[in-house]
């Protein structure tokens, strides 16, 4: 049953900006201090968003969860998520060190699905970090997910997230294994031009 859930984060939602904006210029920060270096941007592009209503709602009762406001922006962690999408897999390791050295940032958790895929082929970098927002009144600590991946992995993680919701597709299990194939066809890929580029680096 859909029910009425357009506010759910009510007064909440703009502490969820704020994270979100701080998020967001610190990634900013991050890369123009890579050009402001002389480096290249390692950063393709970065989005962002705030869990929609009906999706916190859904996550909460399947979680099991009291379905309110104290336990979406405690116990479940990504109401606020960016992703960081990169050219190349040593960029995503690379941002990845740069906010684990924001002093205040702390990492709740972290999963590496680049080193460790999914079964299904998914590859990207997460992490779960606590950050302090500075209300006019309060400091909140505020969790955030943290997305990091090439752009094949973006490319891939669309496609299977598109397939993941056609439930009356014609042979699943071929497609899905071809994903798969996909997936470790781009993880060598991946691997291959980052080994060009360093050949290129080291040459100049
Ligand atoms: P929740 O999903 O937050 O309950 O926790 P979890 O422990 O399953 O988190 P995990 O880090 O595995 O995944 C978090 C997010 O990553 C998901 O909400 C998706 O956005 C993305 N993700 C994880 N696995 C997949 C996958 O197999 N395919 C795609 N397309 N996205 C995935
Ligand atoms: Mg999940």
């Amino acid at each position: 049953m859909e029910e009425n859930t357009q506010d759910f984060y009510e007064d909440s939602r703009y502490v969820l900006e704020a994270v979100e904006k701080e998020l967001l210029l610190r990634v900013e920060l991050m890369r123009r201090y890579f050009v402001l270096k002389g480096d290249r941007d390692p950063v393709e592009h970065c989005k962002s968003r705030i869990k929609s209503s009906q999706s916190m709602v859904n996550k909460l009762k399947t979680k099991g969860l009291p379905v309110n406001i104290e336990s979406a922006l405690t116990q479940v962690y990504d109401a606020v998520g960016i992703r960081i999408v990169c050219l190349f897999i040593d960029d995503v390791y690379q941002m990845v060190d740069m906010i684990k050295r924001q002093e205040d940032i702390q990492i709740v958790r972290e999963k590496d699905y680049i080193a460790q895929p999914k079964q299904n082929g998914y590859r990207s970098y997460h992490i779960i970090i606590s950050i302090p927002i500075h209300m006019p009144d309060c400091t909140k600590s505020m969790f955030a997910e943290i997305q990091l991946r090439t752009i094949a992995m973006d490319s891939w993680a669309a496609l299977e997230h598109e397939l993941k919701y056609k439930h009356t597709i014609q042979n699943m299990d071929m497609l899905v294994s071809e994903l798969k194939r996909c997936s470790d066809e781009m993880a060598s890929t991946d691997l291959t031009m980052q080994t060009i580029r360093q050949i290129i680096n080291n040459s100049k």
